[in-house]
């Protein structure tokens, strides 16, 4: 909320010009001043200022909703995977207005799944997607517009057999990419204009971890707390562009290996260590819902559901093919599974790879 630039709050144009010659963008940058310094920057009255400061407070204020409100918007509220047993078991699909972060060792279909997400927003509703086009912010060049439109063209053949609406699709998927941290936090402080400009549905951030491990040597003193800030910071922007639109906001993270031994893990475990997602425990807060992928054998591969607001921990067969993610099995396998902290969930790696865990540890 305190993101939020003023000229979306109702402030007229020309105090917010004013101000932002003095580097006051944004609800926070004013709230952090004191009244005297608003009047200067703003050069108004002490009455004016106070009804400025009035306005942005209220407009940063979260507004109270009921919880009937939001069971009436009940069908809106998700984003369907079309993955039915994924689907059923978030009571819809992937929440709208949150953050969901998928996280898995490399190769095993994190982008897979965001190109199939990507191709699905652009969709008509009646044919399951948001009808929206798509902010895909790329930090690892993964990003495969051929892998995009094949996806389309073989997992929803009949509706893009016209060529006029795959390009009409790979239209709708506004790439950026972003290769450094700083690129990555700019892009984010500027998505708002971008968000209404191209009528986006869907926010993805592939991946969320790379340039962040890339830039942040842990192992140097303080350098882990500026880390965690500024994953905080990337995390209030993403969550505050996700609640005002309402829309689903998708990041990957990565694996790292967490020292120290755990019972229950033997099937991730490696020597002294095991594998969990990456940037710890305060950036597993950050996110809503936690979706780990993970390998079973060199083929087929699985889905956890290991944090959500709504569903249970559960577990997923899928294999990966021509047409993206597909859910081995019938839809009312058995899914459940014992499941822990999110934060420190094993994940099991491609057995060949498990003997060489020496890696940073974060
Ligand atoms: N056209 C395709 N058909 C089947 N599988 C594919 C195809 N393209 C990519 N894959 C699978 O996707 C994997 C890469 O997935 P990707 O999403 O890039 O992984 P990551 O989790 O690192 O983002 C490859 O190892 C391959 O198994
Ligand atoms: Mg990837």
């Amino acid at each position: 909320m305190a993101a939020r630039l003023l000229k979306r709050t109702g402030v007229s144009s020309e105090i917010c010009e004013r101000l932002k010659r003095q580097q006051i963008e944004s609800c926070k940058d004013l709230l952090s001043l004191t009244t005297i310094e608003v009047m200067q920057a703003a050069g108004l009255s002490y009455q004016q200022t106070s009804v400025l400061l009035q306005t942005v407070s209220k407009a940063v204020a979260p507004p109270v909703t009921t919880a009937l409100d939001l069971w009436k918007q009940n069908s809106d509220s998700c984003f369907s995977t079309s993955l039915p047993a994924l689907d059923k078991l978030l009571r819809g699909g992937l929440p709208c207005g949150t953050i969901t972060e998928v996280t898995g060792p490399s190769g095993c279909g994190k982008t897979q799944m965001c190109l199939m997400l990507s191709v699905l927003a652009t969709m008509p509703k009646s044919e399951g997607g948001l009808d929206r086009s798509v902010i895909y912010i790329d930090t690892e060049s993964a990003f495969s517009a051929e892998r995009l439109v094949e996806i389309a063209q073989s997992r929803f053949p009949d509706y893009f057999s016209c060529k006029e609406r795959v390009l009409q699709m790979a239209g709708r998927v506004h790439l950026f990419r972003e290769l450094t941290c700083d690129d990555v936090v700019h892009r984010l402080e500027k998505l708002e204009e971008d968000i209404i400009s191209k009528g986006a549905g869907l926010i993805i951030l592939d991946s969320v971890a790379s340039v962040v491990r890339k830039e942040f040597d842990t192992t140097l003193p303080g350098i882990l707390m500026h880390r965690t800030n500024l994953l905080g910071h990337k995390a209030s922007i993403l969550k505050y562009l996700a609640h005002q639109f309402n829309i689903p906001v998708i990041l990957t993270n990565q694996i790292t290996t967490h020292l120290g031994d755990r019972e229950c893990a033997s099937s991730a475990r490696a020597d002294s260590g095991y594998v969990t997602a990456a940037l710890g425990n305060t950036w597993s807060h950050s996110v809503n819902t936690r979706l780990i992928v993970q390998y079973v054998n060199a083929h087929q591969r699985q889905i956890l559901i290991a944090k959500s607001s709504v569903a249970p921990f559960a577990v997923l067969n899928y294999t990966i093919k021509k047409q993206g993610i597909c859910i081995d099995g019938n839809d009312n396998q058995e899914t459940l599974y014992e499941g822990t902290d999110p934060g420190l969930q094993p994940i099991r790696v491609r057995t060949e790879f498990t003997s060489s865990l020496t890696g940073p540890v974060d």
